[in-house]
């Protein structure tokens, strides 16, 4: 079976004691993962080592970063590079969130060198793709996830793409608490998988996980991810409190 994740996305919330305090109680609901099952938090880089020693001595629980820097090394003061993660022993980035590209001006190819850098660097990239509400009301959704996925993931060879984790995350749902329907995320996740399958066979499509974000709740996640191309969610404003991220990981397949 392919990999089911709940992955949080912290965003730029908590302090370190609040983070703290946020994984102890998640880990206390001792929710016990398979191994087809993951559970991911992406926390502030200042959180990475606490989060990561934190989660370690549980199965299937990991720490990601929430961002990297698309240059080796250098003269960037302020940014984290995937060489920095790999070394501190953080196995997954996200890359490519909506806020980002809005807000850091992030374009596809910016992301396709971040990715290449995630990828030499034993990093797994966890790329998120997802249009404005404008497209979506256009109807040209489709195409537009497509090209992001195209332009940031298609140079790569298949052996590499299966290890990725894709995160489809309609902008017009995130922190609105205006969710896709099931039958829209699976619809999209299934395309998502058709264009995938187009350019590297069935059999790679099939392998890597498609995750959804936007509004996922305790009360939605069982049936979103119930799903059979919805391999779990990327989870904001729920992810922040205990009880909820708890039931979100048991909503997994
Ligand atoms: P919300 O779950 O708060 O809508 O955020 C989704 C998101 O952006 C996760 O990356």
């Amino acid at each position: 079976m392919r990999k089911q994740i709940a992955a949080a996305n912290w965003k730029m919330n908590l302090t370190y004691q609040q983070g703290e305090e946020l994984l102890d109680e998640i880990l206390s609901a001792g929710v016990k993962l398979n191994e087809h099952q993951q559970a991911i938090f992406a926390v502030p880089s200042p959180y990475l080592l606490m989060t990561r020693s934190t989660v370690e001595e549980e199965l299937n629980y990991f720490a990601s970063a929430q961002n990297c820097y698309n240059k080796k090394s250098g003269a960037y003061t302020g940014e984290v590079s995937a060489e920095m993660l790999n070394s501190i022993n953080i196995k997954y980035c996200v890359l490519g969130h909506s806020e980002r590209r809005e807000y850091f001006i992030e374009s596809n190819a910016m992301l396709a060198e971040k990715v290449n850098l995630c990828l030499e660097n034993f990093v797994t990239p966890i790329f998120c793709c997802g249009e404005p509400l404008a497209i979506r009301e256009a109807g040209t959704q489709n195409e537009f996830v497509a090209t992001q996925l195209k332009e940031s993931l298609f140079h790569l060879p298949a052996e590499k793409i299966k290890t990725l984790i894709i995160a489809y995350e309609p902008i017009w749902a995130i922190g609105t608490g205006k969710t896709a329907t099931t039958e829209q995320a699976q619809e999209i996740h299934k395309y998502l998988r058709s264009v995938l399958a187009d350019q590297y066979g069935e059999e790679v499509a099939n392998e890597i996980p498609i995750l959804y974000g936007g509004s996922v709740k305790a009360n939605n996640a069982k049936e979103l991810f119930a799903s059979p191309d919805v391999d779990g969610g990327l989870v904001g404003g729920a992810s922040l409190v205990a009880a909820d991220f708890v039931e979100i990981i048991k909503a997994l397949k």
